[in-house]
């Protein structure tokens, strides 16, 4: 895959080598080899008319369109787009419909993608239909004249729910519909959604993609040529664009991308199988291990399972003791960070999702969710070992 702006990369060019080197050049001023931060809000034009490409800095930012490059290229896709936050990429695929389309979207989608949907753009005459995305007979199902857009999350947050990505961009397109993906959980070392037919897929680059847990910021990267056309158009027109210094840590986090999810994969499947061996474990939910029902589909579809798992304990007064007994393991929402982090679904990702459409996804007020981070596996299971003892 050669682009013009992959100045020294081949058509050959590895992950980890896209990932360290896509879309950026040594800075043409200086030579500097990080791209900068280009901190200002707009460009000196040498004369009336003439200027280096460069007008205003919401329509064009250097270290911006470098991350953009850079995410268009790890994905495998034709363009990028940087925005505020996870969220503010998801509001701008959502300008992709018109009034009285319909949208099939993953029934255990992100809570806050489920927020937007439901409590913003339902005003807007869109409708949605929620499906469990794994089952694709009662996905094609849900299609209706009106469908344009197959949104699909896979893993599903936090039961680890998969979708078949190939079948699931063929269904959609004999439908004439788009297959977004939100590939936030797995990251792109894990699985890249445009190489099995998605149209377009989306990041909240707050999480693995930056994996510092220091910005919050999104992705939208496309390959229709309208599709590009359009998402240029509205970044620009709606404004919701990703800060240079954002940008720029963003940037950062990918050039470790491979080498951070080697360990997040690792990690996550050792934390999996000592969970599943412990007694007071009931369930766990993570799709390395073969006891997930798709397990075989996980192994065809991701490199390494990622670093996201959830467990059940069986109560709330079990899942609270765990929580105020870790010490090592951060109590906090968000996930994908070099820290791992620990969090309770039901009432904290997950609190905006009605408690009857929770029990309906499998959420359980007795499960736990972890995010593998990169400390000494031995300390995390010696911390979870401890906070067990208590429950
Ligand atoms: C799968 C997924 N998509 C989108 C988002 C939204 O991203 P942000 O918080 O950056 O707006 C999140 C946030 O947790 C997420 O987990």
């Amino acid at each position: 895959m050669y682009r013009s702006w992959l100045v020294k990369l081949t058509s050959r060019a590895r992950f980890s080598t896209i990932c360290l080197h896509g879309g950026q050049e040594p800075d043409p001023s200086t030579g500097a080899i990080i791209t900068p931060i280009y901190q200002t809000s707009t460009y000196v034009q040498e004369a009336l008319g003439k200027h280096k490409g460069f007008e205003y800095g919401r329509t064009q930012n250097p270290t911006r369109m470098a991350l953009e490059r850079n995410i268009a290229a790890i994905e495998g896709g034709k363009a990028g787009f940087a925005f505020a936050s996870g969220m503010a990429a998801i509001g701008a695929i959502a300008t992709l419909l018109k009034s009285g389309d319909h949208v099939v979207v993953s029934d255990n989608t992100y809570g806050g993608t489920f927020r937007l949907f439901d409590k913003v753009l339902q005003r807007y005459q869109l409708t949605f239909s929620y499906v469990d995305t794994s089952d694709l007979d009662a996905t094609g199902r849900a299609f209706t004249s009106a469908t344009r857009i197959l949104f699909v999350e896979t893993p599903t947050n936090p039961v680890m729910r998969l979708t078949d990505l190939r079948a699931a961009a063929d269904l959609a397109h004999r439908h004439g519909v788009r297959l977004v993906v939100d590939n936030t959980f797995a990251s792109p070392y894990v699985q890249r959604p445009i190489e099995f037919g998605a149209d377009i897929v989306t990041h909240s680059t707050t999480k693995y993609l930056n994996g510092h847990s220091d910005s919050i910021g999104g992705i939208v990267v496309a390959q229709r040529d309208d599709d590009i056309e359009w998402l240029r158009f509205v970044q620009n027109a709606e404004g919701a664009i990703l800060g240079p210094f954002d940008s720029w840590l963003v940037l950062r986090g990918t050039k470790t991308l491979a080498l951070r999810m080697q360990q997040h994969n690792a990690t996550g499947l050792a934390l999996a199988e000592f969970l599943d061996a412990h007694p007071k474990v009931k369930k766990v939910f993570y799709p390395g291990l073969p006891s997930h029902p798709h397990y075989e589909l996980a192994q065809r579809q991701m490199r390494g399972f990622g670093g996201m798992l959830a467990f059940d304990l069986g109560s709330l007064e079990a899942a609270r003791r765990l929580l105020n007994g870790v010490r090592l393991h951060a109590l906090a929402e968000s996930l994908g960070g070099v820290e791992t982090l620990i969090s309770h679904p039901a009432t904290m990702t997950h609190a905006s999702v009605p408690p009857e459409r929770r029990a309906a996804i499998g959420i359980t007020d007795g499960m736990v969710r972890i995010s593998a981070g990169l400390e000494d596996l031995d300390d995390l299971k010696e911390d979870l070992s401890q906070a067990l003892d208590a429950v």
